[in-house]
């Protein structure tokens, strides 16, 4: 069963590691590394099950075991991956935003029609004015971490310069992936000429 599972889980992994070019060449390489050592924990289990069937269970339950150990260091890389360099994970998750209204643009300098990247705090706003309404969205994209205000606006949807992502700036919704999130909504309001934001309250 591992060894049929092979194929799609490393048509996964591929497709997370060719993503990873905004990252330094450092995961990159941890990542090479991890599918050479899946690639030889996966000949050690195809040797076993080739040994089992030629009844010789002693040599069978070594290699399985050889393949076990290095598919434990395998998936210590692949966690190192995920937790400590942040493939691979929501690029939303952890700046939600100011909590109390921040002001972060004059509300004379966005047009109808228009985008515009700021900050919040620590979080990256992207503000979008549409048909007379206004809305704030977090700006870095939950796939991978790249800014949407650098994106292409069309009507209410925006897509990511990146890898092709769109998001609904109304409310944030996912239209089309590969990110499989939709963006985080912030509260927005303008008061005494300003564009103000703040995490929503709102569910
Ligand atoms: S960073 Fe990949 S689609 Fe936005």
């Amino acid at each position: 069963m591992g060894i049929t599972a092979t194929l799609p889980t490393a048509l996964t992994g591929i497709s997370d590691w060719a993503d990873t070019e905004l990252s330094d060449e450092g995961v990159r390489r941890v990542g090479l590394v991890h599918a050479e050592l899946n690639s030889v924990a996966l000949l050690l289990y195809a040797a076993s099950l080739r040994a089992r069937r030629r009844d010789r269970r002693l040599s069978g339950t070594l290699l399985a075991l050889a393949g076990a150990t290095v598919l434990g260091f395998s998936g210590y890389l692949g966690g190192h991956m995920s937790y400590v360099r942040g493939v691979g994970v929501n690029q939303t998750a952890f700046d939600p935003g100011p909590p109390q209204w921040t002001a972060v643009l004059d509300s004379t300098e966005l047009g109808d029609g228009q985008l515009h990247g700021t900050d919040a705090e620590d979080a990256p706003v992207l503000l979008v004015r549409h048909n007379g309404g206004l809305y704030a969205i977090h700006n870095r994209c939950s796939h991978r971490g790249c800014l949407l205000s650098e994106g292409e606006l069309e009507g209410a949807v925006i897509t990511c310069p990146c890898h092709g992502s769109q998001f609904d700036v109304r409310d944030g919704t996912l239209v089309r992936g590969p990110a499989t999130t939709g963006q985080p909504l912030l509260d927005v309001r303008e008061t005494n000429g300003h564009i103000e934001v703040r995490t929503a309250t709102r569910g």
